[in-house]
Parts: C-alpha cells; structure tokens; sequence
C-alpha cells in the first residue's frame, strides 16, 4: 500500500511516497480500507520540525491523523464493528495511507448522510472544539461568546456546539466569510478587517475563542475581552491580556476528554443534525496533490484540503 511522510524536515518537497505492506489488525483493533484523509495544520508543524522538541520524529514519520474509510477485517476481539462499516478515524500518525489499522476506541461510525470530505475532516478539528467548548471553557449561560475565525475548521465547529448549547455567538472572520458564518447559524458578524467605527461592540464578549491560524488575533482579543472573561487558544501565543482579570486558557490534549467520549458527542450531535465544514478542495491522494494540499497551508485559505484514494 502507499503512505504519504516524511525522512527530513522542511517544506513541503520532503513529502514522500512509501510503498509499506498492508497492516494487521490486533487486539481490539480494525482494519480501515481509506477512502480519503484530510490535512492539518499541525501536520504542517510536524513537517516542518517544529513540534520535535528536540526528541526527534522517527524516520521515516509517517502523516496524517483525520481518515474516513470502510472496515476490511477486524480482529476477532472486536464484536461492536464488521466489514463493511463506514468508520471516521482519528490517529496520531499514518492517516496518509491506503489502509490503517485503528483501535475501536480511536473510530466513530460515519452516518451515512455524512459526506465522505466532511466525515474525513472531522476528527481533529471536532475534538479540538469540543475539548474546548466542554473542557476547557467554563461557560455559563449568561456568556457573550465569541469566536475569532468563525468559519474556519475549529472555529465552524465550535460555532455549531454553541447553537446546539442554544448561546448565541458573535463570529468573527476575514469580510469575505460572513455569508458562511450566518449560513453556520451565528446570530452576529464582526469582519476583522472592516471594524465599524463606533467601539460600542468593544469589552463585551465574557468568553473569546481564538481559532484563527497559528494563533493570530489581529489585536482583537484585548478589544473584545470584558473583565472577568476568559480567552481560549489554540496555538501557544504572546498576548498579553489587559482586561481585568481576565484568564487566557491554552487547550492541550493532556487533561482533555478522550476521543471515545468526543466521539460519544459528535455521534449524538449528528443524529440529531446535519455538520457544516467548509471543504476548499477534493482531490486523488497523489504525491503532487499532497504536496499542493501542504503548500496551501501557509498561505490565506478557506476550507479543509481532502485527498481521496481510488477504489
Ligand atoms: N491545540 C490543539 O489541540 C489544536 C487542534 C486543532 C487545531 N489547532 C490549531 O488551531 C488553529 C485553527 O485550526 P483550523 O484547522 O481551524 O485552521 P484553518 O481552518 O486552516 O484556519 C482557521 C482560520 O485562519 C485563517 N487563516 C487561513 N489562512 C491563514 C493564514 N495563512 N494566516 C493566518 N490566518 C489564516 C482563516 O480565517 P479568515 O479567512 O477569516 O482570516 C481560517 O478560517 C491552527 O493554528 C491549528 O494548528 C490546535
């Protein structure tokens, strides 16, 4: 089978094409026939070192942590899955691959009403917004809420678990997304980038997500922020917090929920409704394409980069 990683760091013209035989299942275990992964920005950072920590990633590393696909085989200590299921994965390494093996606490069925680019975007950004929204956050009914980078693929989700937590939310985004933010349900839009002359929206907002890229703000937390608020991050960050006791919160996985409870959450969540994520390309899972897809990172885009393997 092929797999996508990397032996070097750098950019993204270290991707490479591995040819590595097609896992087995263990205890507990499925094996997941890919039908498409998606890409990350932490990915990004694993390419390019700087998540390494001066503990080097093994060579070669093999990418990739979102993937939908269907089972093949199970082990036979796995009762609650079969061939055949379509499943929704999240894994710390090897999504980039034609086949994986995963732990039936690391998979979510996929409904399928659930797109194929949706359901393969989901895992990382969907328990990144919930460990948020539930772990992280303290939120009360009262909050204003706000969510800088509203449409992109944390902040869209966040935006839809606070509609299902009936609070109404202020999204914030490049001028060019507010058509996607009220299509996503958000009450009312701030662009960062026409800011109404009038401050009267300024020092309002008790709890402020900033989902945007790397942990950029453009100045806009301070502004919104009230006293006693709360800002959760995404990204490590230098911002300096000048409302009165106002606390900045970092989201990390430790102390965060496991992905067998997230997955618990996003499983009700769609059976009840449908899940907006903002999707820029569909394309087959080539080295070319992979690369491209690495590329688009660091540069301004909208919308989740899915590559698709053929049948
Ligand atoms: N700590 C964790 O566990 C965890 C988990 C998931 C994600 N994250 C981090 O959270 C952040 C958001 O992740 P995501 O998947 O939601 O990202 P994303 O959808 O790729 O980007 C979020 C928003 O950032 C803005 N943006 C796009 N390109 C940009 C660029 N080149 N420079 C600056 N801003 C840009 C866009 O908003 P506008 O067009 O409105 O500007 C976009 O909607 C990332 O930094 C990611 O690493 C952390």
């Amino acid at each position: 089978m092929k797999s996508f990683g990397f032996t070097n760091y750098g950019g993204p013209d270290v991707i490479q094409e591995f040819e590595r035989d097609i896992p087995t299942p263990k205890t507990n275990q499925v094996l997941i026939k890919v039908a498409a992964f998606a890409i990350n920005p932490y990915e990004g950072y694993l390419r390019q070192g700087q998540f390494s920590n001066g503990q080097p990633l093994t060579a070669p590393f093999y990418l990739g942590s979102d993937l939908v696909g269907q089972i093949v085989a199970v082990d036979p200590s796995v009762t609650d899955y079969q061939v055949g299921d379509w499943v929704i994965n999240h894994r710390a390494k090897s999504g980039y691959s034609q086949y994986v093996t995963a732990s039936t606490n690391k998979i979510m069925r996929r409904p399928l009403t659930l797109p194929v680019p949706i359901a393969a975007s989901l895992p990382t950004t969907g328990i990144a917004a919930y460990n948020a929204w539930y772990h992280f956050a303290n939120i009360k009914p009262t909050d204003q809420i706000a969510i800088i980078g509203v449409t992109g693929g944390v902040g869209s989700l966040l935006a839809q678990i606070a509609l299902y937590n009936h609070q109404q939310v202020l999204g914030i985004a490049n001028h060019r997304h507010e058509k996607v933010a009220h299509e996503l349900g958000v009450q009312n839009f701030l662009a960062y980038d026409q800011l109404p002359s009038d401050t009267s929206w300024q020092h309002q907002q008790t709890v402020v997500f900033n989902t945007l890229l790397g942990g950029h703000d453009h100045g806009l937390a301070n502004q919104l922020l009230a006293p006693k608020s709360q800002l959760i991050c995404f990204n490590d960050n230098d911002i300096q917090l000048t409302a009165p006791a106002a606390e900045k919160i970092t989201i990390h996985y430790r102390g965060a929920a496991t992905d067998h409870e997230t997955f618990e959450f996003w499983t009700k969540y769609l059976a009840e409704r449908s899940l907006q994520i903002a999707i820029d390309q569909v394309r087959p899972a080539t080295l070319a394409n992979v690369r491209d897809a690495h590329a688009s990172l660091t540069k301004p885009h909208f919308g989740k980069q899915v590559l698709t393997w053929a049948d």
